[in-house]
């Protein structure tokens, strides 16, 4: 197979981690003969500071035409925190309707996790995040801003259809994942949220989990946990999630601590997946400005985006080889994070293309 994709190295260290997602997913290419075409795209905070320009339509429409995304990192120290990440990633988001952020908290074999006496049997779970509505939306406004009666608002807002397609999607991965391996079977689908206090939108996600589930996954077994519980089981119990599924920020939140579980940052990576469209992968650690340049910046959360692209596309046996071969070089490095690998960027790159 031949896929067209869309490159963004974006800002800070995202193109040197882009760099060896590449170099895997070529070692991939050439062992299961899949070539891949890659477009590289210059958006970020340079580009911006240079032009002003962030991401116009007509490079939007572009992006449509590819069969996936690989991004690096936005985030730029010398543009106001939001412009981008607003204009840029959530843009791109939101433009290409990617309305489930898909992200595995998988520790490998090797890994230090800060959990005392929990490893690779316990931690291994995944989050399917809503992103495309909630709190991101933007609803609300301001008035008499600056003055002492100003008022902000900014509401959390889902409609029916937007969290019955986040659910579906989930009872359907759910499915997909009980058949990859058996162990998963007798685990649930968990709904997290916070419906002791969202009486509104707490009972729409809450009701239209349960009769979803009950209509047709009903051999799949839920369950569901309020947010706050979420991130006190995350860490003293994470062997009771296997399929979590939530609404847009609840996941952002969430996903942090997931990432701090399996490893940390260097190896936690995300799919902004539209079932239907165009989807984009990428490491969920920010640009790490501080280490750009540097070559001390872990590269295996870009590689593991880039596995998950090539699952997400259909190559399931190269997405395993290369699961494989991250599983492997967790082993040999001394610590997953920047600086104290005991190899550099572009060695660990090397190791796991090798390895593939
Ligand atoms: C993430 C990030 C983004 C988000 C920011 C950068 C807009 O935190 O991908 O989790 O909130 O979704
Ligand atoms: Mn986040």
């Amino acid at each position: 197979m031949a896929y067209k994709i869309a490159v963004i190295g974006g800002d800070g260290t995202g193109p040197e981690v882009v760099k060896e997602g590449l170099k895997v997913l070529e070692a991939a290419g050439s062992k299961f003969n899949i070539k891949f075409d890659f477009h590289h795209y210059d958006f970020g905070g340079d580009r911006f500071l240079k032009t002003g320009k962030i991401i116009d339509a007509e490079e939007i429409a572009e992006l449509r035409q590819f069969d996936a995304i690989f991004l690096g990192a936005i985030g730029h120290p010398d543009v106001k925190p939001g412009i981008l990440e607003k204009g840029l990633l959530l843009h791109i988001r939101f433009e290409l309707d990617q309305y489930i952020n898909l992200r595995p908290v998988k520790l490998y074999p090797g890994v230090e996790t800060p959990i005392k006496d929990k490893g690779p049997d316990e931690i291994d779970f995944v989050v399917v995040r809503e992103n495309s509505g909630g709190i991101y939306t933007g609803h609300g406004g301001a008035s008499k801003v600056g003055t002492p009666y100003e008022y902000a608002s900014q509401e959390m807002i889902y409609d029916r259809f937007t969290v019955d397609r986040c659910l579906k999607y989930t009872f359907e991965y759910k499915r997909k994942r009980d058949k990859s391996d058996a162990k998963y079977k007798d685990r649930e689908v968990t709904l997290v949220h916070k419906t002791n206090v969202l009486n509104h939108v707490g009972d729409l996600w809450f009701r239209a989990f349960n009769e979803m589930g009950e209509k047709d996954y009903s051999d799949i077994k839920r369950g569901y946990a309020h947010v706050d519980a979420t991130t006190m089981w995350f860490v003293k119990n994470p062997e009771w999630f296997d399929v979590v599924v939530t609404s847009n920020l609840f996941g952002d939140i969430i996903t942090d601590l997931g990432a701090m579980i399996q490893g940390g940052m260097g190896i936690a990576a995300g799919g902004n997946i539209n079932p239907e469209g165009v989807s984009m992968f990428e490491p969920i650690g920010g640009s790490a400005p501080k280490y750009t340049g540097q070559n001390v910046i872990n590269p295996l959360a870009a590689i593991e985006a880039g596995r998950m692209m090539l699952e997400e596309l259909g190559e399931a046996e190269a997405g395993k080889a290369i699961q494989n071969a991250v599983s492997l070089t967790c082993t040999k490095l001394k610590s997953l994070s920047a600086g104290k690998m005991g190899y550099s960027t572009t060695e660990v790159g090397d190791l796991v293309a090798e390895a593939v």
